[in-house]
């Protein structure tokens, strides 16, 4: 048994954190996929386990190590990766790092899509499953606390103080992805925290400093 003064402020609270892209098969062979490393979300998860979360950890297929201590959910695309949250609730509160592709295939080919068919391929897709704003607006069950991200190039604060309220979700983490920034793939981030409350800019710092930042305002806000 461990002391009081050994035990974190999120102890026993279960949180669940998604991370990674989502790759959406074309056939067997090929996927549409983006750039996300996974390394911000792998970064707040362990920070959630230093403080004593159980944390659930739902990935898509990423580059970043897998952090230690959380329940780890392996997935492959954006259908798979809901199935997977909707069967890790309930939790206290629930981290949406995952740059889930927004658009599937709408009937990937079972075998490999040839050349010599003659002609260039014509795709039809259809629209995943966002699924932030389906925990976000869970009418019963819903986490306490519900953040998401937003990834933008443009109009940064604007467009994802609109993202909050068209979610339903509580904060999103938001920051600026475009070339420029060197941010995507990088290992710094330099977000700004929106919630109802209005917008706090941090200052550029290691993604594994924003996971901790991130992770002790979540403690503070399930301690209230
Ligand atoms: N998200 C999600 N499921 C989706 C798409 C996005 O859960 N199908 C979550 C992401 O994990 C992130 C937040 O929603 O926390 C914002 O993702 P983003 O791609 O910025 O939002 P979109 O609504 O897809 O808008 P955009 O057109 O800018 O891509
Ligand atoms: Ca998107």
């Amino acid at each position: 048994i461990q002391g009081a003064l050994s035990e974190g402020p999120l102890q026993g609270r279960r949180i669940l954190v998604t991370s990674g892209p989502t790759h959406e098969p074309i056939d067997p062979v090929r996927y549409i996929a983006n750039r996300s490393s996974g390394a911000q979300g792998s970064a707040i998860a362990e920070a959630l386990v230093k403080l004593g979360a159980d944390v659930v950890f739902v990935t898509g297929p990423a580059d970043a190590a897998r952090p230690e201590g959380v329940t780890l959910v392996e997935v492959e695309t954006a259908q798979e990766m809901l199935r997977a949250v909707q069967g890790s609730l309930p939790v206290e509160a629930a981290v949406f790092c995952a740059a889930v592709a927004d658009w599937r295939v709408s009937s990937a080919s079972d075998s490999k899509i040839k050349k010599t068919k003659g002609g260039l391929p014509v795709m039809a897709f259809a629209e995943n499953p966002d699924i932030l704003a389906t925990v976000s607006q869970m009418p019963e069950g819903r986490p306490a606390l519900v953040v998401g991200f937003a990834a933008e190039t443009d109009d940064v604060i604007e467009n994802a103080t609109a993202k909050r309220i068209r979610k339903g979700c509580d904060w999103i983490v938001a920051n600026d992805v475009s070339p420029a920034t060197g941010i995507m793939g990088g290992t710094e981030n330099a977000v700004t925290l929106i919630s109802d409350a209005g917008s706090e800019a941090w200052e550029r710092m290691d993604k594994v400093a924003v996971a901790e930042k991130l992770a002790e305002r979540v403690a503070e806000a399930l301690e209230a």
